[in-house]
């Protein structure tokens, strides 16, 4: 694919990749993805922000063919999905300078063959010149890593972010066409890499608002021609409070743990609060993540496998405790069939999430009455307290009718 314009002066160059279904061989890619960079031509400088990952490198040196010049090639990300392709771009354009922020600056030397006199430091807030243009670079860190920054093209009101604000799809059209499908990519996104730094990204949207954007073009996905969109979707998954939602995630070898989810299932929907569940060994990781950004609970059901909890149980548990959703109850339920430390071994591998552990459910073999009495006085428990916190179900946020 040729590079596009997004603007008279601002095109979009880089890779779609249809085919890819695994990032760092962990999150799932259901809509492929695609590596953006952007030239942005002033009257006397000329920019590259960003690259691709390493095997879509000749791609884009396909379409720098018609670019003579390139005076500054900018690392927003060192990450090498953005990174990967900047020694090619650098051996073409002997005369680019590599900018960056302080961070990167060793990371992109740690992770690159790069010599280090190309690279120079951009501190936050600098302004480089392009003649009749100039770029504002702003420290954003831990979108996705520590290093990262976004860029700001002040005449033009265009925000380049990288992964921040992106979705992994892969689109012919360069702009959103259909925001339910970015939002839902979107949300997948922020899930797997920045729910953890909602306290940080909190701040970086707080200093973006100072900058009047007409445009935000990140680094996977579409272009945003409306904004408020994302920015917006952001707002809400970093500061709104959680939903009255449980979100379950359980797995069951012979129905006994799967019977009892059923049944807390029914209790919490009879109860007013919202259900998401998950049978683990099936589950698309990226779905339950993104039930994560919203759940005011979270249960966790397994059986009890060699004296512990599944390993499907505990990879959930691992993964949540990772990811460290705003959720502010956890419970586990389970079956046995003779004994067992299922939920002392589950409830250790969720030390980050801070949330109150409520009473877990377990039962020899299948549940029984006063099994599923407990479980009834699990889901009570779950909607007085989502009650107490003031969590409203989706449909309570979001009328369409
Ligand atoms: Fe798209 Fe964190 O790289």
């Amino acid at each position: 694919m040729k590079a596009r314009p997004i603007l008279e002066r601002v095109k979009w160059l880089g890779a779609i990749d249809w085919d890819r279904r695994l990032f760092d061989a962990l999150i799932p890619l259901p809509d492929g993805t695609s590596y953006n960079a952007y030239l942005v031509e002033g009257s006397q400088k000329t920019v590259l922000l960003d690259t691709v990952d390493p095997p879509m490198t000749e791609v884009l040196l396909r379409q720098l063919e018609s670019v003579p010049r390139i005076d500054y090639v900018v690392s927003q990300h060192a990450e090498q999905d953005h990174a990967g392709a900047i020694p090619a771009v650098l051996a073409r354009y002997p005369e680019a300078e590599l900018l960056c922020s302080k961070k990167a600056r060793g990371m992109l030397l740690e992770l690159l063959d790069l010599d280090a006199y190309r690279i120079r430091v951009v501190e936050d807030g600098e302004a480089l010149s392009l003649g009749d243009r100039s770029l504002k670079f702003i420290y954003t860190p831990w979108v996705h890593w520590p290093e990262t920054m976004v860029s700001y093209l002040q005449e033009d009101r265009v925000l380049f972010s990288c992964d921040f604000f992106g979705s992994h799809i892969a689109a012919s059209e360069l702009f959103v066409a259909d925001p339910g499908r970015v939002l839902e990519a979107a949300k997948r996104y922020f899930a797997e890499i920045m729910m953890p730094f909602r306290a940080v990204i909190a701040k970086n949207l707080e200093k973006l608002e100072g900058y009047p954007v007409d445009l935000i073009a990140p680094s996977h996905g579409q272009v945003y021609g409306r904004p408020s969109l994302i920015l917006d979707a952001y707002r809400d998954w970093v500061l709104g409070e959680p939903r009255n939602l449980a979100v379950l995630a359980y797995v069951s070898m012979h129905g006994s743990t799967r019977r009892m989810v059923d049944r807390l299932a029914g209790a919490l929907v009879e109860r007013g609060v919202e259900v998401e569940s998950y049978s683990l060994p099936e589950t698309d990781i990226g779905k339950l993540a993104m039930s994560l950004v919203d759940a005011g609970t979270i249960v966790i059901g397994t059986p009890t496998v060699l004296t512990g909890p599944h390993p499907a149980a505990a990879y959930a548990a691992v993964l949540a405790n990772a990811l460290r959703p705003k959720a502010r109850f956890l419970s586990i339920i389970g079956s046995y069939g003779w004994g067992g430390k299922a939920v002392e071994t589950l409830a250790s591998l969720v030390p980050r999430l801070e949330v109150e552990v409520l009473d877990p459910v377990l039962c020899m073999g299948l549940p029984g009455e006063a099994d599923e009495q407990a479980l009834d006085a699990l889901a009570e428990k779950i909607a007085a307290k989502h009650a107490e916190q003031g969590f409203a179900k989706r449909s309570e946020r979001n009328r369409f009718d």
